[in-house]
């Protein structure tokens, strides 16, 4: 069993079948108790306006350590993005005029501290739902002396909608979006055309969306999706995956994947001029 504080996906007593499920095959779903968790997706299907639409994950209380939870106190004032109904940009957020770099659901957050280590000259923007995520994140960023990163817990949906402007996003990155593998569960799925019309609307063009997945069913439906869109080209060639890019580490739910086995796709997608 690994430490909670390092596994922001840490199995939980009150899990689903929807939760347990989104991870992969390793880990069989318990029994279900009445939590808000276990009714999150009865209550997605019944409620079918967007204030309830279908969402890509279910919100589990998490344990948090006590680091994290003091992490939350202390250094979200410094490393968080504010929480404000303003859209961001990296001026408000860094300062200047820097490329900007949006993470969507960073887990436990070690890849983005390593690419904002990388790149120190692009400012960094990560979102997760997973409050010890947000936590783990936030000690890495200090103990890394990091400027150039700035965290949020949210919903990236609600938050590409509502505080990312069009035509701002250098750069989306998506890895190992939750893979929801059952096909009554498909539906949960982050990457969508109606997303990705989203998505692709904020990023500048010529700016690049980089996802990875280790579900092939989901790498078949973003080339899929992504292929389809008007103004996305294919990096690597037509309908082509690409090797992981050097600016991609391997990340911790990758690695969990490859001990099972699993295969990795990445897909490289350019906004052009339409
Ligand atoms: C399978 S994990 C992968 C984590 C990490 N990217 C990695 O590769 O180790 C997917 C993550 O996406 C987060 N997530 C799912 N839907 C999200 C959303 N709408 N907004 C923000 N985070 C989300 C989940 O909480 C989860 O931590």
């Amino acid at each position: 069993m690994e430490h909670p504080e390092s596994d922001p996906k840490a199995p939980s007593d009150n899990t689903d079948d929807a939760s347990s499920e989104q991870h992969g095959s390793e880990r069989e779903p318990v029994a279900a108790d009445n939590s808000d968790e276990h009714n999150a997706e009865s209550s997605d299907e019944r409620n079918g306006d967007h204030d309830r639409r279908i969402r890509s994950f279910v919100r589990r209380a998490g344990r948090l350590t006590p680091a994290q939870s003091k992490a939350l106190e202390d250094l979200l004032p410094r490393f968080g993005v504010p929480e404000t109904p303003a859209q961001i940009s990296s001026q408000s957020l860094f300062g200047d005029n820097r490329p900007l770099v949006l993470e969507i659901g960073f887990g436990n957050g070690d890849a983005l501290v390593w690419m904002a280590q990388q790149q120190a000259d692009h400012g960094f923007v990560g979102l997760e739902v997973h409050r010890p995520g947000v936590g783990h994140v936030l000690r890495a960023i200090e103990t890394a002396e990091l400027n150039n990163v700035r965290v949020l817990e949210t919903d990236a949906v609600e938050f590409l909608k509502h505080r990312i402007a069009p035509n701002s996003l250098a750069g989306l990155r998506i890895y190992f979006p939750d893979p929801w593998h059952k096909k009554r569960h498909n539906k949960r799925r982050l990457v969508q055309s109606q997303f990705l019309a989203m998505a692709v609307e904020r990023l500048q063009v010529g700016g690049v969306i980089h996802m990875a997945t280790d579900w092939e069913h989901y790498a078949e439906q973003m080339m899929e999706v992504c292929g389809q869109h008007p103004e996305l080209v294919n990096v690597v060639a037509p309908g082509a995956y690409a090797e992981r890019p050097d600016w991609r580490p391997v990340t911790r739910f990758e690695q969990r994947g490859r001990r099972l086995g699993h295969g990795v796709w990445d897909l490289l997608f350019r906004r052009e001029q339409n």
